[in-house]
């Protein structure tokens, strides 16, 4: 059994919580959070769990044998190096830290110890991406051409003002919609596309309502509303779209759709996956989706801890991803410019 301590436990530490106990290899042994009502509450997802206020102390404790990290993206660095250096292997919630060279020293970190870091994208281990992933490796919508990666949202969710400023604050949180929603989608579409090699990208962040709408509630929203992008591979080109506050007729669009040389494949982020291979005459068959058993992102993680699967996402795909991240927020600040850039292959 893994010994396991949650660190953070509001929105997603309480999540990740209930997640881990449902492993049939991890136990919840300690829980950690600065804020001692947060810390109790949480007892409820993991009772009789050890509690902490200070995550030294879960560090220096020989009965822990990792750390799900659940922080502030400003943590993500500090706290992880110094989990890692205390010889804790590390489940990381999404993004792996705010910049490429954050994720460059968390990654010396992680090869310094020789423990694992497993980046949170837990996506990437739903139904639909089996399913899509499953398809696309029997070469059902040929060779893959383009794809389109989104996850808009006409207004900002209510408990992303609860969460604490830290997340409007780019530079606390690294930026807005793109490095927090959106970015789930791209991860997902570049595993299931292979990891392309991102020769270039260019992009157009938009500003003004979200600054308005937390004027009013007395919050510094000083991240984008929305964030668009184009990446450009030798073959494949892939559109991006990340909003919080985008005049949309849906309330929220949240999928990934990929299309190839014979068809097409659609993830939806609510429902199921569906695949078609399109006709001369422009009608569409649809292809059989297959059943697949899945496992939960915290499942795989025990299993790479036990050494019976190989880690997915690596280290090195999360900092690629932070490669495009950066690129693109740097392309919108420089008037849409096109970012020459070298993501990617690292599988
Ligand atoms: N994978 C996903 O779907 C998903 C969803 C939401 C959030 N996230 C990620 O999870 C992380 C946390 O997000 P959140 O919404 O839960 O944030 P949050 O601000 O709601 O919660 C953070 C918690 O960390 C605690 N904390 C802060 N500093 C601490 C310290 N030094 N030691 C111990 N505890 C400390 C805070 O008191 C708070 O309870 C972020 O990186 C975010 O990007 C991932």
């Amino acid at each position: 059994m893994i010994r396991c301590a949650t660190i953070g436990l509001r929105n997603r530490g309480r999540a990740l919580t209930r997640e881990a106990q449902a492993c049939e290899h991890i136990e919840v042994v300690a829980l950690c959070d600065t804020d001692e009502q947060r810390l109790q509450d949480a007892l409820q997802d993991a009772p009789g769990a050890q509690c902490y206020t200070d995550a030294a102390a879960v560090f220096a404790n020989p009965d822990i044998d990792a750390v799900i990290l659940a922080l502030p993206n400003t943590l993500h660095l500090t706290l992880g190096e110094q989990a890692l250096a205390a010889g804790k292997d590390v489940y990381m919630e999404k993004p792996l830290a705010r910049n490429v060279a954050e994720c460059e020293a968390l990654i010396e970190a992680q090869n310094r110890s020789y423990k694992t870091v497993m980046v949170g994208y837990q996506q990437r281990f739903s139904k639909t991406a089996c399913q899509a992933r499953a398809l696309l490796a029997q070469g059902a919508i040929g060779e893959i051409t383009s794809a389109t990666a989104r996850w808009n949202r006409r207004a900002a969710a209510e408990f992303l003002w609860e969460r604490g400023d830290w997340f409007l604050d780019p530079k606390i949180s690294g930026g807005g919609p793109l490095i927090d929603i959106g970015v789930h989608k791209l991860d997902l579409c570049l595993d299931l596309i292979g990891y392309p090699n991102i020769d270039h990208c260019v992009a157009k962040a938009r500003y003004g309502i979200g600054k308005r709408v937390g004027d009013k509630r007395d919050k510094n929203y000083a991240i984008e509303d929305a964030l668009d992008a184009w990446l450009f591979t030798d073959g494949i080109d892939i559109r991006v779209e990340s909003s919080y506050f985008r005049n949309q007729e849906q309330e929220e669009y949240h999928d990934i759709e990929i299309t190839g040389t014979k068809g097409g494949i659609r993830l939806d982020g609510f429902g199921e996956a569906t695949a078609w291979q399109v006709n001369d005459d422009g009608s569409i068959t649809h292809i059989e989706v297959p059943e697949i058993k899945t496992h939960t992102a915290l499942d795989h993680f025990a299993d790479v801890l036990l050494g019976k699967i190989e880690l997915r996402p690596t280290p090195e795909q999360s900092r690629d991803l932070q490669k495009i991240i950066d690129a693109c927020y740097e392309s919108s600040a420089n008037g849409s410019r096109l970012i020459p850039l070298d993501a990617g292959v690292l599988v």
